[in-house]
């Protein structure tokens, strides 16, 4: 068989059921409704990883205050939160330096990302489980209400989570293991140094701005969103069910129920149903970005790749690591790609790009001006200042 049927089977096994829709008109919304929940608060019987082996729920109990838990990237989903409460921490009535009112949060459901189970014991108020969502990586809030508090946006990375040290918190694991993972960073997580014990982290991606696009991941790996959702969700997340990928022989099972398989069409339709996000008015100068449109469609090259509405020619093909700027990686890690199922890289969309710095699947360019910057460099394209300038407020524009 060769590669390409081998992914096409190993897409058709993993995303099973879950269509072929990438096409965010053709979603019911019932179906965006149902995905919707699904990504804020469904955690695939994640807990057996969080709780039973991580024991965090000790951790998050004994330990951590809503300061610590703001300074680790939670965030807060302030339509949660009752008015009381609301008026409780405005007024420093109620205590954000004390685990108990973390508790509380939990309880509330009002943490973004963590799932908990509150039980009254001896008259108090115990967590005895958590376990994690979709949403604690690809949501933040707008800090509507205080920094690190205010209304949901799902699909927008949290690029101040600090996944690695969340992690690092857990009693059980080693010393050695908890300096890899609070080597990390905030905005980063190595979704394959579980699996083949390499740690060099990406940048979490945005979950929105994806309709159109039949290729997911930095590496293209799948063909739809639910084939990385189940991987993400048995793999990493810990969640009951099982992902097989013949092309890296990955083959992971958790548990033995299947609490993610039904889920996934919900929950792909749910992330296509969500655009990226317009460029603030003010936060780019139009006639420059008009001027940089042209450098971006002739002497910057950019649309060879960066081609069509969403700014990427992922449904055409894929580029080996020897034509992106991002590798080698900056830790001299192997090239991310060459542990990839596909061994290449997609060409990044690029609606939303002025959101989520920093860029490129390893985060190693800092800003747009970074990245054009390694461009102009790394292909000799021997841009004029102003050519660089107006191609980064194009960046900003999209
Ligand atoms: C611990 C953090 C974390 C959690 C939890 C997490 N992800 Fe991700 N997600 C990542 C990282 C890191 C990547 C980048 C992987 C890559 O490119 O190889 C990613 C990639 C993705 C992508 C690909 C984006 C693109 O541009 O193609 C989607 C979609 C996505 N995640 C959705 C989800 C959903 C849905 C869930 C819940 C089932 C989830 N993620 C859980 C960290 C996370
Ligand atoms: C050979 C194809 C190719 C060309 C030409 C190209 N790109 Fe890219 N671009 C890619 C690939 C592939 C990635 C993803 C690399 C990675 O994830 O590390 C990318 C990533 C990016 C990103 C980062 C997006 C993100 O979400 O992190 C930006 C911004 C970008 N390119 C802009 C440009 C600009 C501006 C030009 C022209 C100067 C250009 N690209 C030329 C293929 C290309």
């Amino acid at each position: 068989m060769s590669m390409r049927m081998v992914g096409a089977v190993a897409v058709l096994v993993a995303g099973c059921g879950s269509g072929n829709g990438q096409d965010a008109t053709a979603i019911e919304p019932d179906l965006v409704a149902r995905g919707k929940a699904i990504f804020r608060h469904d955690t695939f019987g994640d807990e057996t990883q969080w709780t039973d082996a991580l024991r965090l729920h000790e951790v998050i109990r004994a330990a951590v205050d809503p300061v610590t838990a703001l300074a680790v990237g939670l965030k807060v989903d302030a339509e949660a939160l009752p008015p009381a409460v609301t008026k409780g921490i405005a007024d420093g009535s109620i205590s954000l330096t004390s685990p108990d009112t973390t508790v509380a949060l939990l309880k509330l459901d009002a943490v973004v990302g963590l799932k908990a189970t509150v039980e009254s014991i001896g008259g108090k108020d115990v967590l005895t489980r958590v376990g994690v969502t979709c949403a604690l990586c690809h949501s933040t809030v707008d800090d509507s209400f205080a920094p690190g508090i205010g209304k949901r946006l799902d699909g927008w990375p949290n690029r101040d989570l600090d996944p690695g040290r969340i992690i690092a918190l857990s009693p059980a694991l080693s010393p050695a293991q908890k300096a890899v993972y609070n080597s990390w960073g905030k905005g980063r997580y190595d979704p394959r140094f579980n699996l083949d014990g390499i740690s060099s982290p990406q940048v979490i991606p945005p979950a929105y701005g994806l309709a159109g696009i039949a290729r997911i991941t930095s590496t293209g790996d799948g063909e739809d969103i639910a084939y990385w959702n189940r991987y993400v969700g048995v793999t990493q997340m810990g969640g009951h069910g099982t992902f097989t990928e013949p092309r890296t022989g990955v083959s992971v099972t958790h548990g033995t129920d299947d609490l993610i398989s039904e889920k996934l069409p919900a929950l792909q339709a749910y992330q296509l149903s969500l655009p990226a996000p317009a460029a603030p008015a003010g936060s780019f100068d139009p006639a420059a970005a008009a001027r940089g449109e042209a450098v971006f469609r002739g002497a910057g090259r950019c649309a060879d790749c960066h081609s069509g509405g969403e700014f990427t020619d992922a449904n055409l093909r894929l580029h080996s690591p020897d034509e992106v700027v991002s590798e080698p990686e900056p830790d001299g890690a192997p090239g991310y790609a060459s542990r990839s199922a596909t061994k290449q890289y997609r060409t990044a969309p690029l609606r939303g790009a002025w959101q989520h710095p920093p860029y490129f699947h390893n985060g190693s360019a800092r800003t747009l001006a970074d990245v054009v910057r390694a461009y102009d460099t790394r292909k000799s394209l021997g841009l004029s200042q102003a050519q660089v300038d107006d191609l980064v407020q194009f960046l900003k524009s999209l």
